[in-house]
């Protein structure tokens, strides 16, 4: 068979054929039911734009809507306007004061119930709190919280006052908020005494300590008490979050920023091991979240929004903070696992508070899909509407399930494609307008130009290719914190003056965007592209199958050949038999070019606490390479005992 052919052969038999429309009495409530938005866009993308910034409070107008000095942008230059004022402010003054803003409920099972005025006068007062510790505009504030209803109040009071918000995911090492804290230059630190999560206690404060003592620039740490944690509190640089609060004025004006100032840094992982600074600021970043959140999701007044994301991500700062409460939206904030005390925690807040949109990862929803569906079935999911979708590719399977088992067959799916840097959901459905299929993120917001480019930089109309993004749009990165040779060379050096995400994708013959992962994780085997997506989606369409990374080996002969790392579920057993029909699945769903060279069973696999696999890990074991860096890992000894158990099932 000729490369072409199998090239052709693998797109076929991947091929799905399934399409949703929006259901009828979906689409006819829904924000948006027609291609009227996607044709303003069409026609005048910059006007666009600025319709959907007129959806923001400004103290003072734009004269500009854009400024294009590749590849730096400028939106809506010399407009006034602070973050924080169109979080709360104005919800205060336009009839929302009582409104829930915040549902919380801690993984122990504590609830809390913030208004929009609860939240405006917890900010006023935090933000106070800062300026009395000499925080001012522009000054880097370093956040390492549990999630708690203190850590969006400690946020937008940064917004409030200017000073740059830097959040640390709470699961990450002591190394690493040291570096982070040291990149960004941070004086301050708020963090907390510790936060739960699966039962156990995660002693925040005590590993904030271990960063800091290399961390002497450090002049300030405000620890919010969330239990009762036992910790060091180091006198005239320690100071607790609610005896501040106690003496704090419960007014602070808010900052005029100019929409280009910067609202935060958020650090994300490149390519080598330096953690990037990912620059966002405020005018753009706001009239993205703003837009996306409303017509992404349909948010109407009466919905309670739950995206299940740590604020930690960049998935929590658009859509738990900024979005959600730009649109005035009441919201669920849960802290904790979502197997605790059972693997029935999410359907029971789903239930018990009547959410209507839910927003969650597939590898949560792969999850859920090996426990079972007694565990959904145990609960009321009638509230729910819309479900969303983001993080990686969703492979149909898992797709499905979602559709069927949480959805009741009822609920559009909006699978979302962004990233950290584009700050906004870039491809979509508009769940009252697109006909959606498993597996495809369909397309682009109205307003945003990807497309997906061959290795020349031609456009390619149907095929794979490299996802790119044309013309700049509002929520763009604005930059690499300190080092802008990097962001030059990351993002605007595969092609001139566009945009290169470091995804690759495929758009098929409805002009359908398919995102097959990073193009790192794309295996060429005898000089074939082959996505671990699609592998393991074929794999995981076994029925005995949970989940599966699959990572290129090095081959002799090939190149690159495909291995594979396997959970089973329960019932099933694990050994040559099964090696050998799963190897033949494969080979039947996709050809026999994408045939495993290797099965590695595995009772678990190597996570990041946000739930990505570490496919870096698992090369590294599969090649017998030294283990890189594990500290963001959620359980350490999954990479020693799937390294015993490499070494056991391939002699390595
Ligand atoms: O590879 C894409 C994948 O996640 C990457 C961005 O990761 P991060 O900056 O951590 O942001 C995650 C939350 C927005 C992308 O380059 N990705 C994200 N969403 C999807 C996706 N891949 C496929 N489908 C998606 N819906």
């Amino acid at each position: 068979m000729s490369n072409d052919n199998l090239s052709a052969t693998i797109s076929a038999l991947l091929e799905e054929k399934r399409h949703f429309d929006p259901p009828k009495d979906f689409q006819d409530k829904a924000l948006v039911n027609d291609q009227s938005l996607y044709d303003l866009a069409a026609k005048d993308r910059l006007a666009f734009w600025e319709k959907m910034a007129e959806g923001l409070d400004w103290f003072q107008k734009w004269d500009k809507t854009l400024e294009w000095n590749p590849p730096f942008a400028k939106w809506f230059t010399g407009g006034k306007l602070n973050a924080s004022y169109n979080c709360l402010d104005r919800h205060i003054k336009n009839g929302l004061r009582n409104k829930a803003a915040i549902i919380w409920e801690g993984e122990p099972g504590e609830q809390r119930t913030l208004t929009y005025w609860d939240m405006y006068r917890e900010v006023n007062k935090f933000a106070n709190c800062l300026k009395k510790l000499g925080v001012k505009k522009g000054d880097r504030v370093t956040f390492y919280m549990p999630m708690i209803p203190e850590l969006a109040i400690g946020v937008l009071a940064c917004a409030r006052i200017g000073a740059p918000h830097s959040v640390v995911f709470g699961g990450f090492s002591p190394d690493a908020l040291k570096d982070r804290i040291h990149d960004a230059d941070s004086k301050v630190l708020i963090t907390a005494d510790g936060g739960y999560r699966r039962g156990n206690l995660l002693p925040l404060k005590h590993d904030a300590d271990i960063a800091l003592r290399e961390c002497p620039g450090v002049e300030t740490v405000i620890i919010v008490k969330r239990g009762d944690f036992p910790l060091h509190v180091k006198e005239g640089r320690d100071h607790w979050y609610h005896r501040l609060m106690q003496q704090a004025e419960p007014y602070c004006e808010p900052e005029p920023m100019d929409s280009e100032d910067l609202l935060y840094l958020l650090y994300t992982s490149g390519t080598t091991g330096k953690p990037k600074g990912i620059m966002h600021t405020t005018g753009g970043y706001m009239t993205g979240v703003l837009a996306t959140t409303k017509y992404v999701f349909d948010m109407k007044p009466e919905d309670v929004f739950w995206c299940t994301a740590d604020i930690g991500w960049v998935t929590g700062h658009s859509y738990i903070v900024y979005g959600p409460m730009a649109n005035g939206a009441t919201q669920i904030m849960y802290e904790g696992a979502p197997d605790w005390p059972d693997r029935d925690r999410f359907w029971e807040i789903v239930e018990k508070y009547g959410v209507s949109l839910f927003y969650t990862a597939p590898t949560a929803i792969r999850a859920f899909m090996k426990w079972g569906d007694q565990w959904p079935q145990k609960h009321d999911l009638s509230t729910l509407r819309l479900l969303g979708s983001v993080g990686e590719p969703i492979n149909p399977e898992a797709w499905m399930w979602y559709h069927q088992v949480i959805g009741g067959g009822r609920c559009p799916i909006v699978d979302t494609w962004w990233q950290t840097e584009t700050g906004a959901i870039m491809i979509t459905p508009l769940p009252g307008v697109t006909s959606t299929t498993p597996g495809s993120a369909t397309t682009p917001f109205p307003g945003v130009s990807a497309d997906i480019f061959d290795e020349q930089g031609e456009s390619v109309p149907v095929g794979g290719g490299y996802l790119v993004l044309k013309e700049p749009w509002p929520s763009m990165l604005r930059g690499i914190w300190g080092d802008p040779e990097r962001f030059k060379e990351q993002y605007w050096n595969k092609y001139e003056n566009i945009y290169f995400a470091g995804d690759g994708a495929k758009r098929d013959e409805d002009g359908y965007f398919w995102v097959l992962g990073r193009v790192d994780d794309v295996i060429n085997v005898s000089g074939h592209r082959i996505s671990t997506m699609e592998v393991e989606s074929a794999l995981v369409d076994h029925p005995s199958v949970a989940e599966s990374a699959v990572i290129g080996i090095n081959h002799e002969l090939k190149g690159q050949a495909v291995a594979a790392f396997v959970t089973i579920k329960d019932g099933y057993e694990m050994g040559g038999a099964l090696e050998k029909t799963l190897k033949d699945h494969v080979t039947q769903k996709i050809g026999p070019i994408a045939k495993p060279e290797k099965i590695i069973f595995s009772a678990d696999l190597p996570k990041t606490r946000s739930g990505k696999i570490m496919r870096r890990l698992l090369r590294d074991i599969a090649e017998g390479r030294a283990l890189g860096d594990t500290t963001t890992l959620a359980d350490a000894s999954v990479v020693q005992r799937l390294q015993r158990r490499y070494e056991e099932e391939v002699g390595a």
